[in-house]
């Protein structure tokens, strides 16, 4: 009898514990810079998402109607052109926030949005809020604006990005 009752738990029990160490396993893996923090950072309800809701789409906003009316690119395409450059979460973290906390043309690597918006100004940001805002990005799947995919075709249809870049 108690040999049988063993025998259940582990029968029941086994696939119960698979389960919740392959939930674990599943984590993502960009643990670089993220552990404990991860709710923090990740999904519309992080404090990421807050921090980047506020202190940047004001100018880099997701929802403007249309390209005319941009003041500044949006996210989605600040993150592909940083996401070229900087393969790594820590090389594209320390890039963003290297920008933010000092936008200098000289280092810039979106010259097109520079010549047409002229360069980020300087803003007395926190660079551990940046941070946040940089891992966020990073991790995110970013809200783009409606125009977004039919832009990128037409504009770089001759080579990703390629007008942008010089
Ligand atoms: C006052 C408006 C404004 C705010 C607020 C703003 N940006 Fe920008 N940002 C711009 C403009 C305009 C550009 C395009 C010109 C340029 O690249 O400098 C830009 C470009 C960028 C670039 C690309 C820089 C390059 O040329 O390589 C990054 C990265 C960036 N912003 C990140 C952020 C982040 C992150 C935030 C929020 C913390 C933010 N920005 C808030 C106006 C703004």
């Amino acid at each position: 009898m108690e040999f049988s009752k063993i025998l259940k738990t582990v029968v029941y029990g086994l696939p119960l514990l698979l389960l919740v160490v392959s939930c674990t396993n599943t984590k993502p893996k960009y643990t670089e810079l993220l552990n404990s923090e991860t709710n923090l950072i990740i999904g519309q309800e992080s404090e990421g998402y807050e921090l980047t809701k506020v202190q940047c789409y004001a100018c880099h906003n997701p929802n403007s109607p249309s390209h005319d009316e941009i003041i500044a690119p949006p996210l989605a395409a600040v993150k592909m052109r940083y996401g070229r450059q900087y393969k790594t979460e820590v090389e594209f973290v320390d890039a963003i926030v290297e920008w933010v906390m000092d936008p200098q043309e000289s280092r810039s690597l979106m010259r097109g949005a520079v010549v047409k918006f002229k360069t980020m100004p300087k803003q007395p940001f926190k660079e551990d809020e940046i941070r946040k805002i940089a891992m966020y990005i990073y991790n995110s799947q970013l809200e783009e604006p409606d125009w977004f995919d039919a832009h990128q075709e037409e504009m770089h249809k001759n080579g990703r990005m390629g007008n942008m870049n010089n």
